[in-house]
């Protein structure tokens, strides 16, 4: 049996799956923490990368990173990092995203460039902040790479040069996902001199070696791995309920959108991946919840008591503000509240306003591809409840497909080692197991109610 080593590198851990190359089935499994925060050294991934793949790593034939997108590692003439590596999730560089826009001359012209408008989450929107806040570590920054390609270069032979790919370079802000270029100007407008960037590697090339001479595969962002990892292909939508709501689409086609709600990606395997991102998601329903005294289970069973519409109580969900769409400053609304209203129906409406609000984001990515989506996935813990999973074809207006729960960055990024090895166009063919299939009646009438109180004015902010 061949033996691939997929690793995720995530915010919180890093997760290793040994792999059979030829059909994905997992045959061994580590993980190991990483520290908390938004700001971590990222030797610290180094060690979690020895520790997850002690007794895996001499198993495999191959081996590839995903991990957690955008983060900023910033090395210094040594090679050593200059100061803690900023990831994603730190919002500080909010102010230097909207600096960086204008200097690019506005939205539309930001999106044309790199794919995207930039936000807080962007490379680029880092290394700006550095040079504002610490002028003299940006001054120290000689090469920049994204978590994976850090973790990718540790676990090559001694001496490699550093190497990413287009999925991960696509969320630097100074990448042209169109050409799969680097746009080296944006990154010395960023960062004040022109840093060091990593050569892009071919999806599904064999990037580099092991000291042991394990081929590495070129690894790529998290998203972009579960994508693989789930065996996605054009006109699949993935929706993720989590704290925020992700839906994002395998296309074919780049997209640019000025609006800046849906982020132009490129993907792992040769297309693109654009996404769409609702700030209030999995939140709703634990607000919800709570509200009514209840845990989720509860919260299931009264919603499924109640009727499509419920009763007409409608609940508009940006309670953390909004951007999809894009309005920071909203608060949640509910409307058709009367005596007869009761708790069957407040959970309910829950339920209605997060399932319509992701139909919005499937709905923009619609637009942004011109694509109608073939496959609909719908992952995330939310996808427990009984009663999501009976709303979510209704509402959603068509099938929706629930993958079995797994470890889709690892896999992903096993497939990607797979690939490399087997030197083919596309990756190998897994099978995905066990998939559920829901149907529902469609409930198109439960959207109109919701796009009303979402499109009145008076909701806005
Ligand atoms: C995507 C994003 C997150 C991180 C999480 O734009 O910022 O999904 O990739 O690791």
């Amino acid at each position: 049996m061949t033996l691939v080593l997929g690793i995720d590198s995530s915010t919180q851990s890093t997760k290793a799956l040994l792999v059979d190359a030829a059909d994905g089935t997992v045959v061994d499994a580590r993980t190991a923490p990483h520290p908390p925060g938004t700001e971590v050294d990222p030797r610290a991934w180094l060690a979690a990368y020895d520790e997850a793949t002690a007794g895996l790593l001499e198993r495999a034939e191959a081996i590839a990173v995903g991990g957690q997108q955008h983060g900023l590692v910033a090395l210094g003439d040594d090679g050593e990092p200059v100061r803690d590596a900023l990831l994603w999730n730190d919002t500080r560089s909010a102010e230097a995203a909207r600096t960086l826009v204008d200097e690019m001359g506005g939205p539309d012209a930001c999106a044309a460039a790199v794919g995207s408008v930039l936000v807080a989450s962007f490379t680029a929107s880092k290394l700006r902040w550095v040079r504002d806040h610490e002028p003299d570590n940006a001054a120290r920054v000689r090469e920049v790479l994204l978590p994976h390609d850090y973790v990718s270069r540790h676990a090559s032979a001694p001496g490699t040069a550093a190497f990413t790919d287009r999925g991960d370079a696509s969320g630097t802000g100074y990448f042209d996902a169109t050409t799969a270029t680097w746009r080296p100007d944006l990154a010395a407008a960023a960062l004040g001199h022109e840093p060091a960037l990593p050569r892009v590697a071919a999806d599904g090339s064999a990037a580099a070696e092991t000291a042991a001479g394990q081929v590495v595969a070129p690894g790529t962002g998290d998203n972009m791995a579960a994508a693989l990892g789930m065996g996605l292909g054009p006109g699949d939508v993935l929706i993720s309920i989590g704290t925020s709501g992700v839906a994002s689409a395998v296309s074919a086609v780049p997209v640019a959108d000025g609006t800046g709600t849906v982020t132009g990606f490129a993907d792992a395997q040769g297309g693109y991946l654009p996404m769409a991102t609702t700030l209030n998601a999995a939140r709703i329903l634990a607000h919800q919840a709570q509200w009514l005294g209840v845990d989720l289970d509860m919260l299931s069973d009264l919603a499924l008591a109640s009727v499509p519409g419920a009763h007409g109580a409608t609940l508009l969900p940006y309670y953390g503000g909004e951007r999809t769409p894009n309005r920071p400053t909203a608060v949640g609304t509910w409307t058709g509240l009367t005596d007869t209203t009761t708790r069957e129906d407040l959970a309910r409406a829950a339920f209605e306003a997060l399932l319509c609000s992701l139909a919005d984001a499937v709905d923009r990515l619609v637009t942004a591809t011109g694509d109608q989506p073939r496959r609909l996935l719908l992952v995330g813990g939310a996808i427990h409840s009984p009663a999501l999973r009976a709303f979510a074809p209704a509402i959603l207006g068509r099938t929706v497909t629930l993958p079995p729960l797994g470890e889709y960055v690892a896999l992903g990024a096993a497939r990607q080692a797979s690939w490399a090895l087997a030197g083919t166009d596309r990756p190998p063919a897994w099978p995905m197991a066990d998939v559920v299939e829901l149907e529902a009646e469609p409930t198109p009438h439960v959207r109109d109610t919701y796009a009303r109180l979402r499109d009145r004015t008076d909701t806005w902010s």
